[in-house]
């Protein structure tokens, strides 16, 4: 039996960790093995990548070094921890995927087609079932963000760099409805997770789980 593969993308304030956490237990409720990893990241060279790409003191990185470490960090948690986790049959929760490198890398550092090219080759034409996009104004983000982690290097990019990758994410809704879920992330928790759960509802109906 193959797994379910969900991801989660969305910015600073988006309440991203929260809603993590209340996927997760959407399944373990049904009995379900979870497994929660995240992008970039997950296995132990994908993590080393990962800081490399957060490190704030990384400002010369050039646009496509960027976009390769990234696609190289997802190489690796496809092949060593998604892939296995799913042929397992479990439910693989993934804090953001490839949509993060098409509306980062593609759109706000204007790459374009190059990244999903890059990253065919990465995932393998690996594709999650559901992606939920916790949609919210990058000021208002901002300003609500709690504030536990200082920003990363890509937090630090203008406010027009930030409204081209939700630019980018509004592509991706658009031409993908099906698997790409908006959802307006400035609600309530309570709010925003009924949402989340009747998406997942609606997935478990149609895969009879
Ligand atoms: P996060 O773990 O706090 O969400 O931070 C990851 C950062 O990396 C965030 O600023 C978005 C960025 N990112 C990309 O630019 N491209 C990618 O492909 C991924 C996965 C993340």
């Amino acid at each position: 039996m193959r797994g379910l593969f969900i991801t989660l993308e969305g910015g600073d304030g988006s309440g991203k960790s929260t809603q993590i956490r209340n996927i997760e237990k959407f399944f373990t409720d049904k009995g379900l093995a979870v497994l929660h990893t995240r992008e970039p990241g997950g296995p132990r060279i994908s993590e080393k990548l990962r800081d490399i790409l957060l490190d704030t003191e990384n400002t010369e990185m050039d646009a496509v070094t960027e976009m390769l470490i990234y696609a190289a960090s997802r190489a690796q948690h496809v092949r060593e921890t998604v892939i296995p986790a799913l042929e397992r049959g479990e439910i693989v929760i993934c804090d953001r995927f490839v949509d993060s490198s098409i509306a980062y890398q593609a759109y706000g550092r204007g790459l374009g087609d190059m990244v999903a090219e890059v990253n065919r080759h990465a995932t393998g034409g690996l594709s999650p079932d559901i992606t939920i996009w916790l949609d919210i104004d990058p000021e208002t983000g901002k300003a609500r963000a709690s504030g536990d982690k200082g920003p990363d290097r890509l937090d630090l990019e203008s406010t027009d760099f930030h409204a081209r990758v939700r630019e980018g994410y509004r592509h991706i809704a658009e031409t993908e409805p099906e698997r790409f879920k908006r959802i307006d992330a400035t609600g309530t928790i309570e709010e925003i997770k009924e949402k989340i759960y009747a998406c997942l509802e609606e997935l478990c109906r149609e895969r009879c789980i």
